[in-house]
């Protein structure tokens, strides 16, 4: 019986207010538009379980602790029943958020040593080749002003959203720092411009990042 290739798992990350919403949209057509199976979900969240805690994280004030806890303990839940059996059957994965933000938000935001994650990184994800990870995370960057100046702009503000401008700038850091330890993995796009700008950047990108023909 012929194998089938293991599908691609895509996360997309940034501080919030980086626009990230509108470009997961467009990415989500541009790779359905090349008939590329595609799962789209998002962290916290993507399956029953995790979108109650997703609820409970966004508004529940808590120790910070528990808060990385339950982010995990939702991503367990989402790799076991979601992404896993989705690249298995050779489906992509396209995920708002992923381990990354629990090291940019409860690492660097909150100052929880990088250390406890990754001991919950082997036992969520899995240790060595079984590991699940993205194969490439885009992460959509913008500087203060411009993210502040989004978030000021709309709905009512969740409970990580409301944080100070020096906890965003810290969520920020830490993004920029995983990126560079990681470049071939985490390719930050400049979110700052126009929309259209942004997207000439990817369709001109994933190609190459993905190894997909142009
Ligand atoms: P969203 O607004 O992009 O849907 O994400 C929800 C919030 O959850 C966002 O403010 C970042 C936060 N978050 C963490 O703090 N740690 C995590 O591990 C994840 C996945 C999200």
């Amino acid at each position: 019986m012929k194998s089938i290739p293991r599908g691609r798992f895509i996360s997309v990350e940034g501080v919030d207010g980086a626009g990230k919403s509108t470009q997961l949209l467009w990415l989500a057509r541009w790779l359905i538009a090349r008939g590329i199976p595609l799962v789209r979900t998002r962290e916290p969240g993507g399956t029953p379980l995790g979108e109650k805690l997703r609820e409970w994280l966004l508004a529940e004030p808590m120790h910070l602790e528990t808060e990385a806890l339950l982010m995990f303990a939702a991503r367990r839940e989402h790799l076991a029943r979601v992404i896993a059996p989705a690249l298995e059957r050779g489906e992509w994965v396209l995920c708002d958020r992923f381990s990354d933000a629990t090291f940019a938000y409860q690492g660097g935001g909150r100052g929880l040593p990088r250390e406890k994650f990754e001991a919950l990184e082997d036992w969520v994800q899995g240790a060595g080749a079984a590991r699940i990870e993205p194969d490439l995370t885009l992460l959509f960057d913008v500087p203060p002003e411009v993210s502040s100046a989004r978030l000021a702009n709309g709905r009512e503000l969740d409970r990580f959203e409301r944080e100070a401008a020096d906890f965003h700038a810290r969520v920020r850091a830490a993004y920029l720092e995983r990126a560079a330890a990681a470049p071939d993995r985490i390719r930050v796009i400049d979110a700052s411009g126009s929309i259209e700008a942004i997207q000439a950047r990817l369709e001109a990108a994933l190609p190459l990042w993905l190894d997909l023909a142009a």
